[in-house]
């Protein structure tokens, strides 16, 4: 997510410090924005200009409280994990300059939990970008308790800069895409587990029916399913409501590793070089 989001902001002007503690993720993000701004040249949807000035635009960084220092805004997108989320905002927070808005990117983590490890928690805020980042359209803003209304607008107004549609929403367990998304998803894999219908109908049947432009149990290998299964637990621990208790199938392939697309398997298996879906052996007729 984190190169999507530098690929927009330096594709819109903006100088951006794509910071990873990782160097040799750092590579591969600068290999992904450089192929991914060569297929919008392709296209036509940009100049061999613009796609040179985008790189130019970015530079890469290791070392996070450098990074920052001179920021007007840290969009922040590490791994969706709370304990590591709070020891980077305390980071950011210590090494940004006064004034900077901090955003997350998080799908779930609580935007008023992170904003209270820091001293800023009126400039705290969510900008959750959507998959694939330069082509999904959707940025949804998450206000945590205390965001300042002027920060609200900021960031509407910058997402909107960057060619995005903002929606804005409050800070309540998996906000509103994953709020809902989830629980269909959820619902899906129950569908299967309950023996209602096989992976191919359930996707079929929400694909054709409800002209979705990919069925959920492939939409939750596509996120990856352990991703499903935090968000979840997220769910089901913050409302304290069971409707949203993960189904026991999506437990057991988490526990056996089958993450979806970046494992291989899932509901479908996925071998390099093969774009048909082909149904996992596990569920196979
Ligand atoms: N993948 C999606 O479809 C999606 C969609 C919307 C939002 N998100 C959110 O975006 C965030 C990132 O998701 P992802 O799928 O790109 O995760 P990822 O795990 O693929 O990538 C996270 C990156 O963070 C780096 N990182 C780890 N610790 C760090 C640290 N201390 N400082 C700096 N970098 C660090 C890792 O090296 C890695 O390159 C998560 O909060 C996730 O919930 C993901």
């Amino acid at each position: 997510m984190g190169n999507g989001i530098a690929h927009v902001f330096a594709q819109n002007g903006f100088a951006v410090n794509l910071i990873d503690v990782n160097a040799a993720q750092l590579e591969k993000a600068i290999a992904t924005i450089t192929k991914n701004l060569y297929r919008q040249v392709a296209k036509g949807t940009i100049t061999e200009q613009e796609k040179n000035q985008a790189l130019i635009n970015i530079t890469t960084v290791t070392d996070i409280a450098g990074g920052v220092k001179n920021a007007a805004l840290v969009v922040e997108a590490a791994t969706e994990n709370i304990e590591l989320k709070l020891k980077i905002f305390k980071q950011v927070d210590e090494a940004a300059p006064e004034g900077c808005i901090l955003a997350s990117n998080t799908s779930s983590i609580s935007i008023t939990k992170i904003a209270s490890v820091t001293k800023r928690p009126e400039l705290v805020i969510g900008m959750h970008f959507m998959n694939p980042v330069p082509v999904m359209k959707l940025v949804e803003i998450i206000n945590g308790y205390a965001t300042g209304k002027e920060v609200t607008q900021t960031i509407v107004q910058l997402s909107k800069q960057l060619g995005k549609v903002p929606c804005v929403v409050n800070d309540y367990p998996g906000f509103i895409a994953n709020k809902i998304l989830m629980p269909m998803i959820n619902e899906a894999i129950f569908s299967l587990y309950e023996g209602i219908a096989g992976v191919e109908e359930i996707d079929t049947i929400m694909k054709l029916g409800m002209a979705h432009p990919m069925g959920p149990l492939q939409l939750a290998d596509f996120i990856g399913l352990d991703v499903c299964l935090s968000i979840l637990n997220v769910l089901h621990n913050g409302f304290g409501n069971t409707k949203y208790a993960p189904c026991a199938l999506l437990v057991n392939m988490v526990t056996a590793g089958k993450f979806g697309v970046k494992s291989g398997e899932g509901f479908y298996t996925y071998a390099a070089g093969n774009k048909e879906l082909v149904v996992s052996k596990a569920f196979s007729k």
